[in-house]
C-alpha cells in the first residue's frame, strides 16, 4: 500500500497581504512551499507528491520550487480551484490511475512547513486502521460561540481540538467523499468534514503546536522562531 502526498497550494494568501503569494515567502532563504515539500521528499513513507497551484503560477512553481530544490517525488503540478476544497478535488482526480483504492493520501497544506516525519507516520498508520485521521492539537484558549456580538455558548474546552494537517485517508474513501460533496454543492472548511457529514468516523492524531499554518504576518515571526529552534 503506497502513500501519496496531496499538497493544496493554490490559495491567494489574502490574509498575509504580501506582494507575492505567501507560499513563496522565504524562511532563511528558502520558500515556505519548498520547505513543506522537502519534508515529504525526505520521508521514506511517501511514494509520490501531487501539488496543486494556481494555473498561472505553474511554470514558476515548477522552475523555482520543484526543480530548484530537486523535489523529484513531485509527480504532477495540478491547477487549483476557487476554494481549497475544489483544489483538493482537482488533486484527487489527478491521482486517478496512480493511487490505488487502498493507498493512503496525506492531504497537507503547502503553508505548514514544520510538519514532522513522526506526524506523517502516525497519521498514515491511523488512516490504515480507520476511515480517516486528522492531526489536531487541544485548544489552549476557552472558545466562545458568538452570534451578533453576544455569546451563545461556551463549549467545554476538553472537547475542543484545533484541526491541522495532514488529514489522512484511503484514496477511495476521500475521493468518494469529495465527489459526493461536489455533487451536492456542499462546501466544508476541511477534508475531514466531508467524511463526518456522511457519519464516517475520523480519528484524531495528536499533532504539534509548531505545525502551524502560516496565515497572517505574525505567523512569519513565529515561523522564524520555530526554524531557529530547529536549527540549533
Ligand atoms: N488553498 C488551495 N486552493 C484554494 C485556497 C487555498 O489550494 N482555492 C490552499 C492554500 O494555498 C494553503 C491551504 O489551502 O496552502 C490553506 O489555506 P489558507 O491558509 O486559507 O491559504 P490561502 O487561501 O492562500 O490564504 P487566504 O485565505 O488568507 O487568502
Ligand atoms: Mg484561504
Amino acid at each position: 500500500m503506497a502513500v501519496f502526498a496531496l499538497i493544496p497550494a493554490a490559495g491567494m494568501g489574502k490574509r498575509m497581504g504580501a506582494s507575492i503569494n505567501k507560499q513563496y515567502l522565504l524562511l532563511d532563504g528558502v520558500p515556505i512551499l519548498a520547505r513543506t515539500l522537502e519534508v515529504f521528499q525526505r520521508s521514506p513513507l511517501v511514494g509520490g507528491i501531487f501539488v496543486v497551484i494556481p494555473q498561472d503560477e505553474i511554470p514558476f512553481c515548477r522552475e523555482q520550487v520543484v526543480e530548484q530544490y530537486g523535489l523529484s517525488k513531485v509527480r504532477s503540478i495540478v491547477p487549483g480551484g476557487a476554494e481549497r476544497q475544489q483544489s483538493v478535488l482537482n488533486g484527487l482526480r489527478a491521482m486517478e490511475g496512480v493511487a490505488a483504492d487502498d493507498d493512503v493520501v496525506l492531504i497537507h497544506d503547502g503553508v505548514r512547513p514544520f510538519v514532522s516525519e513522526d506526524i506523517l507516520s502516525r497519521a498514515t498508520a491511523a488512516a490504515r486502521e480507520n476511515d480517516g485521521a486528522l492531526v489536531a492539537v487541544p485548544a489552549k484558549d476557552t472558545v466562545k460561540v458568538v452570534e451578533n456580538g453576544v455569546i451563545t455558548a461556551t463549549p467545554p474546552r476538553e472537547t475542543l481540538w484545533l484541526a491541522q494537517t495532514p488529514q489522512a485517508f484511503r484514496y477511495c474513501v476521500i475521493r468518494a467523499a469529495h465527489e459526493i460533496a461536489d455533487a451536492e454543492r456542499f462546501l466544508g472548511t476541511d477534508d475531514s468534514m466531508l467524511l463526518e457529514r456522511l457519519g464516517r468516523p475520523v480519528r484524531i492524531v495528536v499533532g504539534d503546536y509548531r505545525n502551524a499554518k502560516i496565515t497572517t504576518p505574525e505567523d512569519m515571526v513565529l515561523a522564524e522562531a520555530f526554524l531557529k529552534e530547529k536549527q540549533q
